[in-house]
């Protein structure tokens, strides 16, 4: 009964929160930013939390910094949205059988990374990095370096001017993930990708070129695997036939793979889970 009477009040206070911002006299700032970050847990109105966000004047750094030391999911994919919201992305794919830079949902990508990702991963990747949203996003769940891959000239402009305050953690190269010398991948130790191409034969290609290229200890998450079939003629490797999502790892040469999700997208037993093998065909 408490616990229903005080989520009640939450509710209504950010419902009120929210409601002030929409006369014009309350553009004074609501907290002092230590009692914003603080109370940061109990503003779920995402709207609300960037006008406060902008009223204090906080930076993306701030947020960043704030993101770095906190463990908590839902938190850091609010305030990573909350800051990518009002960022615009390009909606013309660059080639016909390239996908426009549609941008993955973030919470599900915070879970899933912060799930994945080891204490010595520094390094991150977006294969196919569109508006920059998650080479952000990236610095905010604890790397120190993203590297971002990108076709189409627009999203490579857009995603620069959207990352301007990172420029020394973030870099964008402009390039085809099919063409790029394959070192690229190598600077990674943990690579994303969502499936960035259209037809399953390419896309399977490309899965291959970064199996085949990253370095020894590094994760590989890719949220869209719908051309396992392809991957497994490639590669003449057993990858199991997961609903989209596949994580592999490469050690000493050989790879694992992990299912987070199971068929409803819910995330299964992810403490327990060990990285299995993949055997071949
Ligand atoms: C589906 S969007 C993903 C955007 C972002 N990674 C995310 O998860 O929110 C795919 C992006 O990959 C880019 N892309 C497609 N084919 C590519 C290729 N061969 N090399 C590099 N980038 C590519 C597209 O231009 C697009 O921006």
């Amino acid at each position: 009964m408490k616990k229903i009477l005080f989520l009640s009040g939450l509710l209504l206070c950010n419902f009120l929160f929210s409601c002030k911002e929409t006369t014009p006299i309350t553009q004074k700032a609501t907290f002092s930013k230590d009692t914003f970050f603080r109370q940061a847990k109990i503003f779920f109105n995402p709207d609300f939390l960037r006008k406060e966000i902008e009223k204090l004047n906080i930076t993306e750094r701030e947020i960043v910094e704030f993101c770095r030391v906190i463990d908590d999911a839902a938190l850091r994919s609010k305030f990573a949205s909350a800051v990518f919201s009002q960022k615009t992305y390009n909606k013309t794919p660059a080639k016909e059988e390239f996908w426009a830079a549609i941008r993955f949902n973030l919470a599900r990508f915070v879970e899933t990374v912060m799930i994945l990702k080891e204490p010595q991963q520094k390094v991150f990747m977006d294969i196919g990095s569109g508006n920059g949203e998650k080479l952000f996003t990236a610095l905010c769940l604890g790397f120190e370096k993203a590297y971002g891959l990108e076709y189409s000239p627009e999203s490579v402009a857009e995603s620069k001017e959207n990352l301007k305050n990172f420029s020394q953690e973030i870099e964008i190269t402009q390039g085809d993930a099919l063409e790029i010398d394959g070192n690229f991948f190598q600077k990674a130790d943990f690579l994303y990708m969502y499936s960035p191409i259209k037809d399953n034969k390419l896309a399977a290609k490309l899965f291959k070129r970064v199996l085949d290229n990253m370095k020894d200890g590094a994760i590989f998450l890719e949220v869209r695997c719908v051309y396992i079939d392809e991957v497994r003629k490639l590669t003449k490797l057993n990858f199991p036939n997961l609903k989209s999502w596949i994580a592999v790892k490469k050690q000493e040469g050989k790879f694992y793979y992990k299912n987070v999700i199971d068929n409803s997208y819910n995330y299964t037993n992810t403490d327990t889970k060990e990285w299995q093998e993949v055997k071949p065909l």
